[in-house]
């Protein structure tokens, strides 16, 4: 299959571009290096992968990239709270009006299929267990922007592009674009780096998946076409962060638990999350542990293939911090940015 990985350079994207050339696919990468990290993606993605830079809010562009293609893949856009809250604006013309103009011009292309990468953000706090029909609680822009692109999305595709909407766990795990800010990756490159494994509380839960395994997803929904919304991730790996922190004490000898008073309140993110339907359509996609992440992350940094942990270029929040001062990413503002801009308005401008 043609497949266009759009945001297809980054951690995730990096991953599933090798998986999806491994298993046959062709594979072309939009992507606009956002991050001012001197990335080159000839080291990041397959030899045979096709790289086209540029940004996901150029209509023209995207519709020349969707032409020919069997499926569009959106994983673009700025990921977590804090680096949404940066500039919301921004946030949105990326997290929202982004894959909004990328549905329109594989809707124009008539591509059969396109995916879109949401995330168990949009459960926000919830109590009990969450599944697909539960109704979305965001918390932060963040989430909005995903839940707002999940509802919209179908409207843009129309009945001949099959939608499937893929809400991640938090992922965790290497990938040739490493991140080092998500809860796992970061406790077990400190952990192994310094000895020491900060904790503020850790009450809250966070339902964990491998970079490999949404690979492998990814492939799965593609090869089967399988449409809908679908949370990604696993039954057994829903910890709270204090297991997660436990656990990574386990993996990396010798760390210790700093602990701390709760602190958590800009990600107030709390939810165990049920993947049955994921297992019941891919059974045993989600199968790499905690463990195995964290040793993986945690040998990276003994190994010393990761000599400093601590740079901003492992740090997104920091990383988009850069390349914002750096003039290397803005608002754009363009018509179809306004237009979704004012439909998020619309939507949330209330709360
Ligand atoms: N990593 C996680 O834990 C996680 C969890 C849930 C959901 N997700 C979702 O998965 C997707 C991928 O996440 P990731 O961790 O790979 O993020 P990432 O930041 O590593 O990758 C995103 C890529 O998109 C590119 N990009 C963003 N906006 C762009 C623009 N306007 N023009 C050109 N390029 C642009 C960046 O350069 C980057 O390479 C995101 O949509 C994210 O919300 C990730």
């Amino acid at each position: 299959m043609r497949i266009v990985l759009l945001g297809g350079a980054g951690y995730l994207g990096s991953a599933a571009s090798h998986h999806l050339v491994s298993r046959g696919h062709h594979v072309t990468v939009v992507d606009g290096l956002i991050y001012n990290r001197g990335d080159d993606p000839a080291r990041l993605l397959p030899a045979t992968a096709t790289f086209v830079p540029g940004d996901l809010r150029d209509p023209a562009l995207l519709a020349r990239t969707a032409e020919g293609a069997d499926v569009v893949v959106h994983l673009g856009g700025i990921v977590g709270e804090p680096a949404s809250r940066l500039d919301e604006q921004l946030a949105v013309e990326l997290n929202y009006a982004s894959p909004m103009i990328a549905a329109e011009a594989a809707c124009a292309a008539r591509v059969g299929h396109y995916v879109f990468f949401s995330s168990c953000s949009v459960y926000g706090m919830h109590e009990g267990t969450v599944d697909e029909d539960t109704e979305p609680n965001p918390l932060g822009i963040y989430a909005r922007t995903k839940v707002l692109a999940e509802r919209r999305l179908p409207d843009v595709l129309g009945d001949d592009t099959a939608l499937t909407s893929l809400r991640l766990a938090t992922v965790h795990g290497s990938s040739p674009r490493q991140r080092l800010d998500s809860v796992v990756n970061a406790m077990a490159s400190r952990a192994a780096a310094t000895g020491r494994i900060p904790l503020n509380g850790g009450s809250q839960r966070r339902p964990l998946v491998h970079v490999g395994d949404v690979a492998r997803v990814l492939a799965g929904v593609v090869e089967r076409r399988l449409a809908g919304a679908w949370n990604v991730g696993s039954d057994r790996e829903n910890f709270t962060i204090g297991e997660i922190a436990a656990t990574v004490a386990d993996v990396v000898p010798g760390a210790v638990i700093d602990r701390g008073p709760e602190q958590d309140e800009a990600d107030a993110r709390d939810y165990r999350v049920s993947f049955a339907r994921l297992q019941r359509a891919l059974p045993g996609a989600c199968s790499t542990s905690l463990n195995d992440g964290a040793r993986e992350i945690a040998d990276l940094v003994l190994t010393g293939h990761i000599t400093d942990p601590g740079k901003a270029q492992y740090d997104n929040h920091r990383g988009l911090i850069a390349a914002f001062t750096a003039g290397k990413v803005g608002r754009l503002g363009n018509p179809d940015c306004a237009r979704y801009g004012a439909e998020y308005e619309a939507a949330w401008g209330e709360r």
